[in-house]
C-alpha cells in the first residue's frame, strides 16, 4: 500500500475507533461468559483478592487460589462455600520462590486443568524511604510484584497459546504509572509489572493469539489495610477506593476484555497530563494532589487484621 492510502486508512480507523468509544460511554459493552473458567487468583487470602474470588465465582467460575497465608486463604473458602461456590481449590504457594510456583503450577494442572483466566493479584509494600528499606524487602517486594507475573506467565500461557483462548488480569497500580516518594521499589515493581504485561500482551497480539486478552489494574488507594494510614488530600478528586467496588470494576473489565483500567476515573486524566506538562507545572500539580507526601502517615496494615 503506498503513504497516501495507509495514511488515509490510519485517519478513518483512528476516527472510527474514537466514534466507537465515545458509543460505548453509553451502550453497554457485550460481557463474555466465564462460567466453567478456571480462575487463578494470587494472594486470593484477603484484600481485592478475596473479593475477585467471590465475583469470579457468582458468575460460575471454577477457583484455584493461592496465597502464602493459608489461614486468610480458608477464611476465603469458607466465604465462597457459605455463598454456595462448590468449585474451589486452594495451594499454599509463596509466589517469590520461582521453583515453588511451578512445583505448584504443574500441582494445579494436574489436579484442576488448565488455568485460562491468571489474576495476578499478591503483592506487598515496604513502606519505607529508599535509603531506610533493607535489601532484603527489595528484592522480595520486586520477586512478589514482579517476577512472580514472570513465572506465572510461564507456567500457565503455554496452555492459553495452544488453545488461543485465556485472559491475563494483572493487578499492578497508579504506583505503576506515576514515581511517588515514599514508595521507590513499590513503583518500581509496578512499573515493571505494568510494562511486563503490555509488552507480553503485544507480543501475543503480533504472533496472532489474539483470543489471549489483557487487563492491566492500575487503582489509587484501596481500603484493604494494605496502605492504612495513607490519606488524601482531595478525597473527591481522589478518593480511597472502596475493595468492594474494586474487585467489581476488574470483574467487569475482564468480562469487556478492558485493557486497561485505572481508578479513580480521575486517573486516566492525571496519567495523560503527566505525560504532556513541563517538568515544573507536572511537580506543581503533584505538590496540589499531594503527591509527595501520600507516604507520610503510612502504618500499613497491622498484624491483628492479617
Ligand atoms: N490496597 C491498595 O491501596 C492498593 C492500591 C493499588 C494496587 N494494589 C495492589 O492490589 C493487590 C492486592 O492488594 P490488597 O490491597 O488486596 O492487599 P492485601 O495485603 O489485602 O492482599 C495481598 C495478598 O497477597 C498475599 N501475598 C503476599 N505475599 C505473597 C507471596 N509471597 N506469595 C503469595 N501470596 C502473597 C498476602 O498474603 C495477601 O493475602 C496488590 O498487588 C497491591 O499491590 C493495592
Amino acid at each position: 500500500m503506498n503513504f497516501f492510502l495507509e495514511t488515509l486508512q490510519v485517519i478513518l480507523l483512528s476516527f472510527w475507533y474514537n466514534l466507537e468509544s465515545l458509543i460505548y460511554l453509553v451502550v453497554p459493552r457485550k460481557k463474555k461468559n466465564i462460567s466453567g473458567e478456571l480462575v487463578l487468583i494470587t494472594g486470593a487470602g484477603s484484600g481485592i483478592g478475596r473479593l475477585m474470588a467471590q465475583e469470579f465465582a457468582a458468575l460460575g467460575a471454577v477457583l484455584v487460589l493461592w496465597d502464602i497465608n493459608e489461614e486468610g486463604m480458608k477464611e476465603t473458602v469458607r466465604l465462597l462455600k457459605s455463598s454456595g461456590a462448590s468449585r474451589v481449590h486452594h495451594f499454599v504457594c509463596d509466589c517469590s520462590d520461582k521453583k515453588e510456583v511451578y512445583r505448584v503450577a504443574e500441582q494445579v494442572k494436574r489436579e484442576v486443568g488448565d488455568i485460562s483466566i491468571l489474576v495476578n493479584n499478591a503483592g506487598i509494600v515496604t513502606g519505607k524511604k529508599f535509603m531506610d528499606s533493607p535489601d532484603s524487602l527489595i528484592e522480595k517486594t520486586m520477586e512478589v510484584n514482579t517476577m512472580a507475573h514472570f513465572w506465572t506467565y510461564k507456567a500457565f500461557l503455554p496452555a492459553m497459546i495452544a488453545n488461543n483462548h485465556g485472559h491475563l488480569v494483572s493487578i499492578a497500580s497508579s504506583a505503576g504509572l506515576i514515581g511517588v516518594n515514599g514508595l521507590a521499589d513499590y513503583c518500581a515493581s509496578k512499573f515493571a509489572a505494568v510494562g511486563f504485561a503490555e509488552s507480553v500482551g503485544l507480543e501475543l497480539l503480533a504472533t496472532g493469539k489474539d483470543g489471549i486478552k489483557t487487563t492491566i489494574v492500575c487503582p489509587y488507594f484501596i481500603n484493604t489495610g494494605m496502605f492504612d494510614g495513607c490519606q488524601s488530600k482531595w478525597p473527591r478528586l481522589l478518593p480511597i477506593l472502596n475493595a468492594e467496588a474494586v474487585a467489581k470494576k476488574i470483574v467487569h473489565a475482564v468480562l469487556t476484555d478492558q485493557v486497561f483500567l485505572l481508578l479513580p476515573k480521575s486517573m486516566y486524566f492525571i496519567a495523560g497530563l503527566k505525560n504532556i506538562m513541563s517538568t515544573k507545572q507536572g511537580l506543581l500539580l503533584g505538590g496540589y494532589l499531594g503527591a509527595f507526601n501520600l507516604m507520610d502517615t503510612f502504618r500499613g496494615r497491622s498484624k491483628k487484621q492479617e
